[in-house]
């Protein structure tokens, strides 16, 4: 057993002291385009590349999300390969790691937005579209959903790819900040209640712009930031969109893995999928792969059987919590416990595409299930341990107050991230 306290060291033995990171600005270069829920944070990712991958190497992220890990590795002149089984996650990371010259591109963002506003004036947004979602006027305005179909329907007009890729994203964030979501609320689902919806009149369009050159600015630094570098070949960027129980790759293929996974069933935890899902259904990145990003998350297959299986979970942190919360609430049980086999299907995978000798760093959340704590990053040990890795080290960051924005739907905030590391032998 590895002394908790005294394991805050490098593999060269240097001491780290802090993990914390806390008032780090996390939102540099392209980090800060867009939000998404328990993004990590770029300074975790940069020391774990640095650490536990060399220059050249390339670098795997199952779970990718928002892209953090993907776009650290391209600064420090690592390959990457991120995946997700979330559409949006998917656009997010592919456009966050992606430099963009607008200028070598003949693109002038200016006069694409006087397109759109001089489009506003001529043309009669009286109608909102009728493909987007059933109850579409629930978190919507009527005039605000005219504008953003009208604005979306310009961003579908530009032919560079990437630059659509770029307008999609910023129109991601728009309907986010248009929508008629209480952002005060940690709780995504709640909107504004009525007094305060009869006021709520955002200018989607000033919304759309304001958006458009601060994503704008922080592109243009991402790019001179990798021109800085003077690369002579820029790092590959690869991104899928697959379940990480079952991953599209060779055996042995990866030189690293760095990834944060969920830390439960979104049901109870983290809902990425109903977070998503305005964007997805504005952008129609919907066809059968939301329902399948729903399907597919860790621990959404519920089976009631699955209680008989829990002495055959390899991790004892586990069993003994759960096995306390059977007696009173086995629902929960149902609930709670199928996210721990996939958790442990997805080291397997990792183990299996990552090259001997590689490292697996793993940054997780704590988590409280029934008001009982589950120490995670115990688990994460014991399955990782049970998928062949070795456990190398585990590091603590207690997470800043002001960067806990997120309440699960039972109420409950994680306050420690733990960092284990471990190393395929
Ligand atoms: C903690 S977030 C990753 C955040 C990311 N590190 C970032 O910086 O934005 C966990 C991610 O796991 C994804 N996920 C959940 N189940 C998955 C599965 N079975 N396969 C692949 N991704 C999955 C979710 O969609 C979510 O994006």
């Amino acid at each position: 057993m590895k002394n908790r306290k005294t394991a805050q060291t490098t593999l060269s033995g240097k001491k780290i002291e802090d993990w914390d990171f806390a008032g780090a600005d996390t939102s540099y270069l392209t980090h800060g385009i867009h939000k998404y829920p328990a993004r990590m944070i770029p300074q975790i990712a940069n020391r774990l590349i640095k650490v536990y991958s060399k220059e050249d190497d390339t670098i795997l992220d199952p779970f990718c999300g928002s892209g953090t890990v993907l776009v650290e590795s391209l600064l420090l002149r690592r390959n990457s390969v991120g995946n997700d089984i979330n559409p949006l996650a998917v656009l997010l990371t592919k456009v966050k790691s992606t430099p963009i010259e607008f200028r070598k591109l003949n693109f002038n963002m200016t006069d694409f937005l006087s397109g759109i506003n001089d489009g506003f004036k001529t043309n009669k947004l009286i109608e909102p579209p009728k493909d987007i979602l059933p109850n579409l006027l629930h978190w919507f305005r009527e005039d605000v959903a005219c504008r953003l179909d009208f604005i979306l329907n310009e961003i579908n007009k530009v032919k560079n790819d990437d630059i659509k890729d770029f307008l999609k994203v910023v129109f991601s964030k728009t309907v986010f900040d248009v929508s008629n979501i209480d952002h005060r609320s940690s709780r995504f689902i709640r909107i504004l209640q009525p007094d305060e919806l009869s006021k709520f009149k955002p200018n989607t369009f000033a919304v759309f712009s304001k958006n458009t050159f601060d994503s704008l600015k922080m592109m243009n630094e991402f790019v001179r930031e990798i021109e800085k570098l003077g690369l002579k070949r820029i790092p590959t960027v690869r991104i899928t969109k697959n379940d990480a129980r079952k991953l599209p790759f060779k055996d042995n293929e990866f030189d690293c893995s760095i990834t944060s996974p969920p830390y439960g069933e979104e049901k109870n935890t983290i809902g990425y999928a109903r977070w998503s899902k305005l964007s997805v259904a504005w952008l129609k990145m919907n066809h059968g792969s939301m329902n399948k990003a729903e399907k597919n998350a860790l621990g959404s297959m519920v089976n009631k059987d699955v209680v008989g299986r829990l002495k055959e979970l390899p991790s004892k942190t586990t069993i003994n919590v759960l096995y306390e919360l059977a007696k009173t609430d086995e629902e929960r049980v149902i609930d709670a416990l199928p996210f721990f086999f996939d958790y442990l299907k997805t080291f397997e995978e990792v183990y299996r595409i990552v090259k001997d000798g590689a490292y697996y760093c793993v940054v997780v959340g704590d988590r409280m299930i029934r008001k009982r704590s589950l120490d995670m990053e115990k688990v994460t040990v014991e399955l990782g341990n049970a998928a062949g890795f070795r456990h190398v080290n585990s590091f603590f960051r207690k997470i800043p107050m002001k960067m806990i924005p997120w309440k699960t739907p039972t109420g409950e905030t994680i306050s420690r991230e733990s960092i284990v590391i471990f190393q395929k032998v």
